[in-house]
């Protein structure tokens, strides 16, 4: 049997939505790994962020409508890549910023980051 029938037959044992003809989209599925990754990274210590719980003890800005905002901290013009550096390494861009890295890896960084340029 060819691969790519074992692999959908190998999806619709595991998967629990059952058999679909139509793969879900892979960004359909995004936002719910980047709240994930937002919990799983503690983002929600320093920020309040919509739909991602908060305790707020570290101070950072709510990051409410960050998709429109023009910079980020204030000074680097926003961009997904610029958003999703700053989220592996804030230093890198601003060096005296109060954001500590927080050990994200490229591919979490740019998930995330396309979680918070859709919150308009
Ligand atoms: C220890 C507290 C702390 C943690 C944890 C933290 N941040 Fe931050 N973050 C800050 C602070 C403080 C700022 C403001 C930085 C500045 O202005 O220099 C900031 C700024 C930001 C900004 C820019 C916001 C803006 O409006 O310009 C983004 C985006 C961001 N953080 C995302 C994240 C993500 C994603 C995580 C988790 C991986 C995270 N932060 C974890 C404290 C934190």
């Amino acid at each position: 049997m060819p691969w790519g029938h074992a692999l959908v037959l190998l999806a619709c044992a595991v998967s629990a939505s059952g058999c679909s003809a139509d793969p879900e989209p892979v960004a359909a599925a995004q936002p719910a790994k980047a709240k994930a990754l937002l919990a799983q990274y503690q983002c929600g210590s320093c920020h309040q962020i919509p739909r991602v719980p908060s305790s707020l003890a570290g101070g950072g800005p709510s990051l409410n409508g960050f998709g429109r905002r023009s910079y980020i901290a204030g000074e680097v013009p926003n961009s997904h890549d610029a958003a999703a550096r700053w989220i592996m390494a804030p230093a890198s861009l601003v060096p005296d910023t109060q954001m500590p890295a927080m050990g994200v890896s490229p591919q979490d960084a740019r998930v995330i980051a396309s979680y918070l340029l859709a919150l308009k």
